[in-house]
Order: C-alpha cells, then sequence, then structure tokens
C-alpha cells in the first residue's frame, strides 16, 4: 500500500494519532461546554426576569446609525441591566467607561458586547466586498478578517456584523456592494475564510471577534433590487442557490446570526420560526445567538404581523434572541409572559444563548479583554496593514477592456488625469466605512505622482462633478453629509478637462460611482455612470486621446457604450485607504491585474435578473442569429456584457483541451480533469482557472453550470502548466423536487475555462 505517508506502519499510526486528537478535541470542548452551561445556569438563577429580557437588549449609540430610530437614556439602562449590548461606537474611552458602569454599578455586574459594522476593515480600510470576491483569493481574504479583527478588539469592540453573504444577482440593490456576488460556491468559501479571519479559532482570544453571519437570509433577493423588497423564491432556488453561504458559515462555527429585513414565503425573516429554528438550528445545527437587524421586530407590524407586543412575542417565538434598537423586547416581553403569550422557558433559551456568547468571547474572565491603549500607534494602520490593504486592492482590480494593449502605461510622457474621482480622498473607501478616515487614504492624483517617476509630466483637472441629477445628489447623500462639488458650470469644467487631456499623451479618466451610490438604501434603477461624467467622457474621446477609464463602483453598471468607446477600463471597485497607490501599481504594471468579476454586468438594466449559473428554459437561444420564438428579446442580445468570471490580464492565457483520467466513472470514485495553460503574452500574470459542471439530463431543470472549484496559477511569459481538479460525486449533488441533496446518475459536462463563458468541455458517463 503506498500512502501519503510513505509505508503503511506509518499510515497507521497517523491515523491513530488523528482519530485521538479528534477525540480529545470532542472531550475538550464537552468539557468546556459543561463549564459554559454550569456558569451560566449559576448567573441565570440570581437574574430578575428584567434583567433577563435586559440581556436581549441591543442599544445603538454613536455614528452609525441606519435607521431613524435612536436609544437613548444608555447610561442609566446598562446600570438597571437593561441593556445586554451596544452597537455603533468605537474608541477604547467610550467602551471601557460603557463596560465600567456595566460591571461595577449593575447589580450583577454583566458585561456587554460590543458590536460595530466592521465590514471591510476597522481603521485600515480594505476594497469593498464585492472587490474582494474579485481576488477569488481566500488567503487575502481570511487576512483581511483577522487585520480587522486586531484593530477592532484593540478598541474594545468584540463582536463584528460581517460577514455579508447574501447571494445577489440584481445589480440595481445598492447592497451587492456589501456581499461577494452572485455564485453559491464562491460565497461558501469567502463565509468561512471571513468566519475563521474574524475568530481566530477560538474567541476567548484577546485579537479574536465574534462573526455575525448577515443577513438571514435571501436579502439578496429583494425583487427588483428596490431596498428591503418583498423575497419570493422557490425552495430549490433557495436551497440550491441562496443559502449555501450561510450553513457554511454555520460549519465554519459563526458565533452569530442577524436576521434579514424581509419576507420569505410571505413570512418575514425575523419571525420566521422555519427560518430561525427549523432551518437553522435544527437542519444545521447552528448553536449561537440571533440578533434581529435595526428595528427590524418593530417592522413587523409594518410587515402587516400585529402590534409591537404581538410582534415581539412571535420574533422570540420563532428564535430571535436579541432586539437591535426596537425595544419591543424589553418594553413588552414581560407583560407577554404574564399574560401567557411567551413563556418563561423561550425568555430563558434567548437570555441564555446571549450570555454563553459574552462566555465563548471570554468576556466574564477579561470583560475589557482587548482594550489596548496603545491600539492607535501600534495596531491601528500600520504599514504592515495598509501594506495588506495595498495588496489586496491591486489584486481585486478587474481589467475589463485593454485595446491595443494601452496598458501598462509607459513612465514617461504625459498623462492627463481627470475626473471627479482623480484628486478625492472621501470616495476611495466606499460603503460602509464607520472609523475609517478618508483623511488617511491615498488619492489617485497622490498615488500616480508617487509612482510615476521624473519622467512622467502629470496633469490633472477635475472635468465633472459626481453627478448634477438632483435627485440621486439628494437621495444618496444622507444625514446631512454632501456631494463634494465644484460650482463652476458643467461646460466649463468639461472644457478645462479636454484642454489638459489635448496636451498629453494618454488620459486616465477616474469615473464612476461615489460610496454613498451603493451600500444599504442605495438601489439604483439606472446603472450607468451619472450623466455628467458621460458627458465629461464623450467630450474627452472627441481629443482623439487614447482614454483609459479607472472605474469606481460599488455594483456591475451598464457599460455598453464605454466598452465600446473607451481603450481601456480598469475596475477597481472602491479600493480603501491604498486606493491612489495600488491604482498606481496596476497602472503601471508593477502588479499585472488578475481580479475576476463575481457577480455579472449586463448590457442593460432590462435584462436584469442575469446571471452565469441560469436555466435553459424550453426554448434556449444563443445569441448567434435571429430567431423567432425563442427565450429572447429582441432588442437585445441574452448574452452579458462581461460574464461571471471574467477579468483580462497584460499577458495573454491560452488552454489547451480538458483531459479525463475516466470517461465512465462508477459510484465513489473520482475523476480527474486536466487542463495546460500557457503563458502566451509578454507580462508575468496570474489566471484563476475556473471548473464548471453541467448536468444536461436530470430529474429537475438543472442550471446550465455551477462552479465546482477554481485555482489561482502564475506563469512567467511562456511558461505552461497542467491545472487538475479532482471531482466526486459530492460536485454533483444537488435539492432535487423533494428536497434530497443527491446526484443522478448519467452524463455530465466537465468545463474549465478563464470566465464562465469561455470553457472547453468534455463529458463523462457516471452511473451509481
Ligand atoms: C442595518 C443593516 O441592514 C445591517 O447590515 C447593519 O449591520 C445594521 N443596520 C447595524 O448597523
Amino acid at each position: 500500500m503506498k500512502t501519503y505517508f510513505g509505508n503503511p506502519a506509518k499510515a497507521v499510526a497517523m491515523t491513530i494519532i488523528f482519530v485521538l486528537i479528534g477525540i480529545i478535541s470532542k472531550a475538550q470542548t464537552k468539557s468546556s461546554d459543561a463549564k459554559m452551561n454550569v456558569f451560566v445556569a449559576n448567573l441565570m438563577s440570581k437574574m430578575t426576569i428584567d434583567e433577563k429580557i435586559g440581556q436581549l437588549n441591543l442599544v445603538v449609540s454613536g455614528p452609525a446609525l441606519t435607521g431613524s430610530t435612536v436609544n437613548t437614556g444608555v447610561a442609566e439602562k446598562i446600570k438597571k441591566g437593561d441593556i445586554g449590548g451596544i452597537f455603533g461606537v468605537y474608541g477604547t474611552n467610550f467602551i471601557s467607561k460603557a463596560q465600567d458602569i456595566a460591571v461595577k454599578n449593575s447589580r450583577l455586574h454583566i458585561p456587554l458586547i460590543f458590536g460595530l459594522d466592521v465590514i471591510h476593515g476597522h481603521r485600515t480600510i480594505f476594497p469593498i466586498p464585492l472587490g474582494m470576491s474579485a481576488t477569488w483569493d481566500m488567503g487575502l481574504i481570511e487576512r483581511e478578517a483577522r487585520i480587522a479583527a486586531k484593530e477592532a478588539t484593540g478598541e474594545g469592540i468584540n463582536w463584528v456584523f460581517s460577514p455579508m453573504v447574501d447571494i445577489a444577482r440584481d445589480p440595481r440593490w445598492g447592497r451587492i456592494s456589501e456581499g461577494n456576488g452572485e455564485d453559491p460556491y464562491l460565497g461558501s468559501l469567502i463565509a468561512k475564510a471571513m468566519v475563521k479571519g474574524y475568530q481566530n479559532g477560538d474567541m476567548t482570544k484577546s485579537d479574536a471577534v465574534m462573526a455575525c453571519v448577515k443577513h438571514f437570509a435571501l436579502y439578496g433577493g429583494a425583487e427588483a433590487g428596490r431596498e428591503y423588497n418583498t423575497v419570493d423564491m422557490s425552495l430549490i432556488k433557495m436551497y440550491q442557490d441562496y443559502l449555501p453561504p450561510y450553513k457554511a458559515a454555520v460549519d465554519a462555527g459563526a458565533g452569530s446570526f442577524m436576521s434579514s429585513f424581509n419576507t420569505i414565503n410571505g413570512v418575514p425573516a425575523t419571525a420566521n420560526q422555519w427560518l430561525l429554528t427549523d432551518l437553522l438550528r435544527k437542519q444545521w445545527g447552528f448553536k449561537g445567538f440571533v440578533v434581529s437587524d435595526y428595528t427590524a421586530v418593530n417592522e413587523l407590524s409594518a410587515h402587516g404581523l400585529g402590534d409591537l407586543q404581538t410582534v415581539s412575542a412571535l420574533a422570540l417565538k420563532a428564535g430571535l434572541d436579541m432586539d437591535m434598537v426596537g425595544e419591543g423586547f424589553l418594553t413588552t416581553l414581560k407583560k407577554s409572559l404574564k399574560e401567557g403569550k411567551v413563556t418563561q422557558a423561550e425568555i430563558d433559551l434567548a437570555c441564555r444563548r446571549v450570555l454563553e456568547a459574552k462566555y465563548k468571547l471570554g468576556l466574564f474572565t477579561n470583560p475589557y479583554k482587548s482594550i489596548n491603549p496603545d491600539v492607535e500607534s501600534k495596531v491601528e494602520l500600520t504599514d504592515e496593514n495598509r501594506k495588506a490593504a495595498r495588496e489586496t486592492a491591486e489584486h481585486s482590480f478587474v481589467l475589463l477592456k485593454n485595446k491595443g494593449q494601452i496598458l501598462p502605461l509607459k513612465k514617461s510622457g504625459t498623462i492627463a488625469l481627470i475626473g471627479p474621482l482623480a484628486n478625492n480622498h472621501s470616495e476611495m473607501l466606499g460603503t460602509w466605512v464607520i472609523a475609517g478616515d478618508p483623511k488617511k487614504s491615498i488619492s489617485v492624483l497622490d498615488g500616480i505622482k508617487n509612482a510615476a517617476g521624473t519622467n512622467v509630466n502629470v496633469l490633472y483637472a477635475r472635468g465633472s462633478n459626481i453627478t448634477d441629477d438632483s435627485l440621486l445628489n439628494a437621495r444618496a447623500w444622507f444625514f446631512g453629509m454632501k456631494q463634494e462639488r465644484d460650482n463652476r458650470p458643467a461646460q466649463e469644467m468639461i472644457d478645462e478637462a479636454v484642454a489638459t487631456a489635448q496636451k498629453a499623451d494618454v488620459v486616465v479618466a477616474v469615473v464612476g460611482e461615489s460610496a454613498n451610490m451603493s451600500g444599504e438604501s442605495a438601489s439604483r434603477s439606472d446603472i450607468n455612470i451619472p450623466e455628467t461624467q458621460r458627458d465629461l467622457l464623450k467630450a474627452l474621446v472627441k481629443t482623439g486621446k487614447p482614454i483609459v477609464a479607472v472605474l469606481f463602483n460599488g455594483r456591475p453598471l451598464t457599460l455598453t457604450w464605454e466598452d465600446k468607446t473607451l481603450d481601456a477600463i480598469l475596475d477597481v471597485w472602491a479600493p480603501g485607504t491604498e486606493a491612489g497607490n495600488a491604482i498606481a501599481d496596476v497602472l503601471f504594471g508593477n502588479y499585472n491585474p488578475s481580479g475576476k468579476i463575481t457577480a455579472t454586468f449586463p448590457r442593460s438594466v432590462g435584462q436584469i435578473p442575469l446571471y452565469y449559473n441560469h436555466k435553459n428554459t424550453g426554448r434556449p437561444f444563443d445569441d448567434k442569429g435571429a430567431a423567432k420564438f425563442k427565450s429572447d428579446y429582441i432588442d437585445i442580445a441574452n448574452s452579458p456584457l462581461f460574464p461571471f468570471g471574467y477579468g483580462l490580464s497584460y499577458t495573454t492565457f491560452s488552454y489547451g483541451d480538458v483531459k479525463l483520467s475516466k470517461t465512465k466513472l462508477k459510484g465513489n470514485e473520482t475523476l480527474t480533469a486536466t487542463v495546460t495553460v500557457s503563458n502566451t503574452g509578454k507580462y508575468a500574470g496570474e489566471e484563476t482557472v475556473q471548473l464548471y459542471i453541467s448536468d444536461p439530463v436530470a430529474s429537475i431543470s438543472r442550471s446550465v453550470k455551477e462552479l465546482k472549484g477554481f485555482k489561482k496559477i502564475s506563469l512567467q511569459p511562456g511558461e505552461q502548466k497542467e491545472v487538475s481538479f479532482n471531482i466526486t460525486t459530492a460536485d454533483l449533488k444537488f435539492y432535487n423536487n423533494s428536497l434530497k441533496y443527491d446526484w443522478e446518475p448519467g452524463e455530465f459536462e466537465v468545463q474549465i475555462g478563464t470566465n464562465s463563458s469561455e470553457t472547453h468541455s468534455a463529458s463523462v458517463q457516471w452511473v451509481k
């Protein structure tokens, strides 16, 4: 027997060791669970009903408001034991003072849990999640979560409202920016990596935070991409395409979940017993606690479920443990208990889950566990953290177009840097940045000047504002914030930009969305670059100079005109603190772009929802020619502008045929599929080789293909590598009409390629 360990005796010994390690670690978990149970039971035996309900109350303080309700009298409530946790605050000063009140002045000295929306970094800001997902690099993503956790814990935060793992297929929805795109396989890997990065294997560690997975569930399926809208989908779609990332986060040990705002099959998630108890806890074995979203319990009334007392009882009974901001639990549960509308056991269960979370974080041993007075100088925004943010940003950029290899830019001649986002700090960080300081970010102009060297002459003109649309302007900037505007007439700015462009060899136009144009409460019905910037681009095109667009966006945009007209498009999302440096690195070729989009870019908003893993339909249309009575449009192609998984490089890669280890398989055999990938261009580069499987005949209509694996490889010019994937029947499974997860024998097509549309394929027969 030839084994991984070389000889059989060694293999047996290693197997015994692994089994023993398994038994010991299970025994350790059991004994620490037993200790926790004794501790919590003992504490709860001393608690009054008011104190128990108090633990279920999460209040907001500080600047991070995402609703119109704000809590008051926080210090008094902490003293009384009316608060289990606070969120929205940061900074050692506030947090240690609030914790002081809880552990010194409340009757039972129960510590508070401190939450915050740490979404893509705390002080050092990384690319927005949609951008990070475009790296397809779990190492980079886990490291981001680790760095964010270190910075946040240093200030006393021990709970982060992240990762957001909602699958989204509708780029009109502003929150697509906060997630990982449209694919459940990739989304599940990212969910795991982030939970691991935050929780660090043991939440008592001083630099670990508890993850809060959100938004449970299906929030990304909001009808028409309109924020907070209804979700209604089949169970098969739910299980197959939308639920896997949440499940992956449970399997990774996520400590908490946040319920979503939307309804599911008519029942709002926050009061959905099937969702919060049957699925999450009974089917998936989740052991942590569930918090509502911002005033989501109160909003059950607007959903039509009853008055505050009724909906609070419904939410508790459904399996919700903590009420964010609305204080429905705090103000009504005791009355409901007296009236027999909830039971003592239901309140106790929720309270126990919240206390267990605090125990798991080690807060009863050290309520200030992570607060570090030197956090600012020693932990936050360090050179190392900035370096990591810069590297992650570079890897997240997606080269959408590069006509005539205009990029990378030469380090000589004159560059005209033009656009409302070119000399800007505040828009570099993207949506959901609470503690990140825009002043510490690197603008594109600064980044380019730093990198250009003495042979390059860099000119700058603003060219336009981000938008001149008064409705967009009023609705995107909120809470008194204002778009940084230049008040000159639009034409004057364009004229200045054109004059600047005329003096240059190449124009770099830094355009797109501002940070506030995506994220929460930022759905758009038109996902073009704002008109005023289009006008600027049109004027620049007329100069005849080559135009490179550096595109900021929190969502896929419709870029049909830009793709037809401009020479190059580099999608940089919102890159974070190191924006300008990372952009300069890629523009000048110090890093060869390798990002691949994780959400389809449509040609027009009318094609939405548009995603790669769609069904074939009974009348499929392949865009190859006109045809009547097919599933198509009469005014536009079916295909996207840029498909899922798409992204260019400064070099070119060619793919050989897919070679299979076998073409007939049985049962639990493993299939190996191999392709040879060659670097046929002039630059060293990285390529994400993608594996898709299609199951053309089954008991239900299956998606045309599904991502099942990927590998990121580096190749020198002229170099080639064989890339292999091992495929088992686990990769063939799907939810059938009875929601049974299994595979069905027959023919399968193995497709490998550079994106979801350009693949090479080979078929296999696989029988049971
Ligand atoms: C509302 C958002 O939906 C959620 O993602 C966020 O975590 C909470 N507000 C808290 O800020």
